[in-house]
């Protein structure tokens, strides 16, 4: 029985009131006024003009490709670092992901690469950002913006986070695509249980997306003249987000103190671990904690004695260029050593808005131990 588990939600007296006054006032549906209010607080927040909340992250991911008019024959580049959503998007569109490899600093899309991968069936670039570090949207969109690209942003685990685009002068992450999607998945920083959102400042590209959500429907009702989907969210989830959003600073606060503290328990081990160390121009969501060790042997010793000792982990994320159902379906352009290598050595350890204070102690003892114990420091 685990007694760290990776990720503790922290649901307070507020979200379970404005919970309990959707259920009080019969809004459960995504017909609830919750949904647009929802919607305009993220998209303020995040300096968008407009929000359209789904299902989950990966919806949104499908419903960006799709609202770009992206299809067979089409092909769309994205980092072979990351989940297995960015790729189901674009295959189920009948378009061709074409992989690109990561840098090993900061685990998002090599831009330097992503030119090479670029033909005339090139129609969007998706960027992810990952495990709190930004894929570099200024360079991204300079190229985008020279081959005439759509630019598809992946902030699922940035809420919050910023990027400086010039000195002193800094954007939200969610606030660089043409579309940015989002997770409210139970693990990040605003969470809805599952949940997701898209965001845009193109009024069109806004009303084609709640089409798409809402199997297409127009009016009169039940005539219908695309194929859509019931990708919707319900009314008792934006209620939880609406509360949510309102203490986004704090939120970012905790995260950032459980970052302190790891970074300073940590320290010393930079021998046999790499601590996430974010460049200057990266103002972090800190999502998770996410550590790189040197041998993969060690990974997954330490993921076990960890697992044994009761603190849960998460394995980083296999790479798409070694996902079995992708097998056949995607380009590959540039080598992809450093996402293979980031799929065997990495891990994070217990980083949610819940953590107690002691249980971070526990955590911070234990991989210390491990390392003490095995090399005899
Ligand atoms: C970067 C990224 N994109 C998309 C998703 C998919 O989101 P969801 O789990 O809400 O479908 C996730 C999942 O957590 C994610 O980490």
């Amino acid at each position: 029985m685990t007694s760290v588990p990776v990720n503790t939600p922290l649901i307070t007296d507020e979200d379970k009131q404005s919970v309990m006054d959707a259920l009080n006032s019969n809004w459960i549906s995504s017909s609830s006024p919750a949904i647009e209010e929802f919607e305009q607080a993220w998209a303020s927040y995040c300096g968008r003009k407009f929000g359209i909340a789904v299902a989950n992250g990966t919806a949104a991911l499908e419903l960006s490709v799709r609202a770009l008019d992206i299809g067979p024959g089409d092909e769309v580049i994205i980092p072979n670092f990351t989940i297995i959503s960015c790729a189901s998007a674009v295959l189920l569109t009948g378009a061709t992901p074409v992989i690109v490899d990561v840098k090993l600093e900061d685990m998002c899309i090599d831009v330097s690469k992503v030119e090479a991968a670029i033909t005339a069936k090139t129609k969007a670039i998706m960027a992810v950002h990952i495990y709190g570090y930004a894929a570099d949207m200024k360079a991204i969109l300079d190229l985008a913006r020279k081959y005439n690209l759509k630019v598809i942003e992946d902030a699922a685990e940035m809420h919050g986070g910023e990027l400086e685009i010039e000195t002193n002068s800094w954007k939200r992450a969610g606030s660089f695509g043409d579309i940015s999607t989002f997770s409210f998945f139970v693990n990040k920083l605003i969470s809805t249980g599952e949940g997701g959102m898209l965001l845009t400042d193109d009024l069109e590209t806004a009303n084609r997306l709640k089409l798409l959500r809402n199997l297409g429907f127009t009016t009169p009702r039940y005539l219908h003249s695309i194929q859509g989907f019931n990708y919707r969210m319900t009314g008792l989830q934006a209620s939880l987000g609406v509360s949510q959003v309102s203490r986004m600073s704090k939120i970012l606060q905790i995260k950032s103190n459980l970052y302190e503290k790891y970074m300073l328990g940590l320290s010393g081990l930079e021998k046999y671990i790499k601590l996430p160390i974010y460049p200057s121009w990266v103002k972090s969501s800190y999502w998770v904690f996410p550590i790189i060790v040197n041998e993969e042997s060690d990974r997954d010793e330490l993921v076990q004695y960890l697992n044994e000792n009761g603190i849960e982990t998460r394995n980083f994320f296999i790479s798409m260029s070694e996902q079995p159902y992708l097998k056949g379906k995607f380009k590959e352009v540039g080598g992809l050593k450093n996402s293979q290598k980031l799929s065997k050595c990495g891990l994070y350890i217990p980083s949610g808005l819940g953590l107690f204070g002691t249980d971070q102690d526990i955590v911070i003892n234990k991989v210390k131990s491990y390392f003490i114990d095995r090399h005899n420091i």
